[in-house]
């Protein structure tokens, strides 16, 4: 739990950034949920490269505060290079630190905001009893989470989504030892509870996407495939894994990124526990 001083960017870093990208409006409506009255003091932990502190900090312009603190240079640099180029915002604060043990008073935030990073704390309760800590009673600890199983439903045959959800489950269970490893949103609630937080909303947003698809979801859609084949490709029956890499061929009819009736739907779900 001590905290790495890492000098580049995690593997997951560009499709992470792709994600951002190709559904910004959703993600954006997400943070807009969060309540946040003029003058709020949010922490975003672990804030990645800074694209929710961004929509944070936008949303509170021109009162209130935003500190962005994680335990990685490399995103600290990519955060503080995005951030410098917003334009009206709140206070913003970049901030090194570790998501065990964060350098800040007791109370000293109304919200604390955890995005799509429990995956990466191997004590997820510790963390977001850290996140209890610093906010003030009353305050709120939002999570934005989601599960591997649901997050991209893509129209692929059916055969070929069951293969490929059972051969996650196994991965998940090999690289986690538990099937859910890779589905942080269906353990939220119980780690909220576990960490003495009140869960009051649990609201999912769903971004609707069909064919075509523009460049951004094209982009993020060819680094979630190549990410689920990585994670599955030892996995899966070799018919399986060719029907898999037909569908990741964007130069292939029957894939997503050429049928005309491509469809996706990607889940995002927003966790509002109050302290
Ligand atoms: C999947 S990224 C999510 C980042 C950001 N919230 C987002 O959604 O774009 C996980 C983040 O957790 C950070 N992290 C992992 N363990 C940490 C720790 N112990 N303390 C602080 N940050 C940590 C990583 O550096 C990375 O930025």
């Amino acid at each position: 739990m001590d905290p790495e001083t890492t000098d580049a960017l995690p593997g997951y870093s560009a499709s992470l950034r792709a994600f951002h990208r190709a559904f910004h409006r959703e993600l954006r409506r997400a943070v807009a949920a969060v309540p946040l009255p003029p003058g709020s003091r949010v922490l975003d932990v672990p804030c990645g490269d800074g694209f929710y502190t961004a929509a944070l900090a936008r949303r509170l312009y021109p009162f209130g505060s935003v500190t962005a603190a994680d335990h990685s240079d490399a995103y600290l640099d990519a955060a503080r290079e995005r951030l410098g180029r917003q334009g009206r915002t709140a206070d913003i604060a970049v901030v090194k630190a570790d998501a065990y043990r964060l350098p800040f008073r007791d109370g000293e935030f109304d919200v604390a905001w955890c995005a799509r990073s429990l995956i990466s704390l191997d004590d997820p309760v510790a963390a977001l009893k850290e996140m209890r800590r610093v906010v003030r009673p009353g305050g709120l600890v939002a999570v934005l989470e989601d599960d591997e199983f649901h997050r991209m439903q893509v129209n692929v045959p059916v055969a070929l989504e069951l293969d490929v959800l059972r051969a996650v489950a196994d991965a998940a269970r090999e690289r986690y030892g538990s099937r859910a490893g890779l589905s942080p949103a269906r353990q939220v609630f119980r780690h909220l509870l576990d960490a003495g937080l009140r869960l009051e909303v649990r609201k999912t947003f769903a971004a609707d996407r069909h064919a075509p698809f523009d460049p951004a979801v094209r982009r993020y859609l060819r680094a979630h495939l190549k990410e689920t084949r990585d994670l599955i490709a030892d996995r899966l029956p070799p018919a399986a894994l060719a029907a898999l890499d037909r569908q990741s061929d964007p130069r292939d009819e029957g894939s997503p990124f050429r049928r005309p009736d491509a469809e996706l739907t990607c889940l995002t779900t927003l966790f509002l526990a109050r302290k």
